[in-house]
Parts: C-alpha cells; structure tokens; sequence
C-alpha cells in the first residue's frame, strides 16, 4: 500500500489499546494544528492480537477526553506488510522496539523503527513510556504528558528531515 505520497507513521504497543493509539491521536491534533493534515498519515497496531476490534480501554479514553483527544481507533495486530507501507515505526517501549526489529525483514525496515522515549525531553526521568494497564490513573495521565512531549519533538524531527512543509 502507499499512502498517496503522505509521510507514514505507525505507533506500536504491546496491546493497541492504551498507549499507541493515545500516541496516534496526539500526533494527529499536533498535524491537525499545524496544518499539515494532509501530508500525514497516522495509525497504531500492537504487539499482541487480545484486543483485536476492540476500542482503546475505557480508562485510557476517560484521561484524553479532558485534554480534547477523541479515541476511536480500533486494535489491530502488527504485520509484515507494515514494514514495506509505514516510513516510520514507532514503539513505545525496549520491548516493543525489540519485538518490531525481530519481526523487520530487512536492515531498511529495521531502520524504519524508533523509539518513542528516545524523544522525551520534558521528564528525564524517562526514557521509554510505561505500561499503564496494571497501573491507576496517574499512569494514564503520565503516558498522556509522555506523548504530548515526545510527539512534538519527534514531529518537528520528520518535518526537519524530510522538509515537510504545508
Ligand atoms: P498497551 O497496554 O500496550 O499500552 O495497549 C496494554 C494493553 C493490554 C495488555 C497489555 C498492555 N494486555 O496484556 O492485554
């Protein structure tokens, strides 16, 4: 698939259901915001296939839905074919990372992935984000301010290094 020239952006978790698609809808306002909409496309896919269908969990869409993030997505599984249609691949934790990179075919898919902490600025008490599943709220707020900092910075990165402009 080719996303009609758009530049293409996956967001990976371990299960599609709290952190990845939290970090596509972030993305998404921050392209929104700056009038990029129609030079992105944004999605997000997990590790695991448990909540395949599902929409993101309940708890996760109760803390974004204050800050204005509507979560619609609905789970998928990571596959083969994402590594030849995303530019980018991003997980958000090692293991996320370590798992894409097994899966990658080739040293240029490997190459297509990052890591979302690598991209944290504003809490240099992390470098990855957390698994809020087993967590209470304070978890969801904390991946919610991780991905606000994080996807600003690794926005203006691709935009920088593939001169995107509106
Ligand atoms: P996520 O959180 O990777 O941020 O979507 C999880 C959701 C579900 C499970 C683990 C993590 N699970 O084991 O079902």
């Amino acid at each position: 698939m080719n996303f009609s020239n758009k530049y293409s952006v996956l967001f990976v978790c371990l299960g599609n259901i709290c952190r990845s698609p939290a970090a596509q809808a972030v993305m998404q306002r921050l392209v929104d915001e700056r009038g990029l909409t129609d030079r992105f496309y944004l999605d997000s896919a997990g590790m695991g296939g448990w909540h395949v269908g599902d929409l993101p969990d309940k708890r996760m869409r109760v803390h974004a839905r204050p800050r204005g993030y509507e979560l619609t997505h609905r789970a998928r599984k990571v596959q083969a074919s994402d590594f030849e249609d995303f530019d980018l691949i991003v997980g958000m934790d090692a293991s996320n990372v370590d798992d894409l990179c097994s899966m990658a075919a080739t040293i240029e898919q490997q190459d297509k992935v990052v890591m979302m902490g690598d991209y944290i600025r504003q809490y240099p008490n992390y470098d990855y984000v957390p698994d809020p599943y087993y967590e209470g709220s304070e978890g969801f707020e904390l991946v919610l301010d991780l991905l606000e900092d994080s996807c600003d910075n690794l926005l203006n990165r691709i935009i920088e290094q593939n001169q995107i402009s509106r």
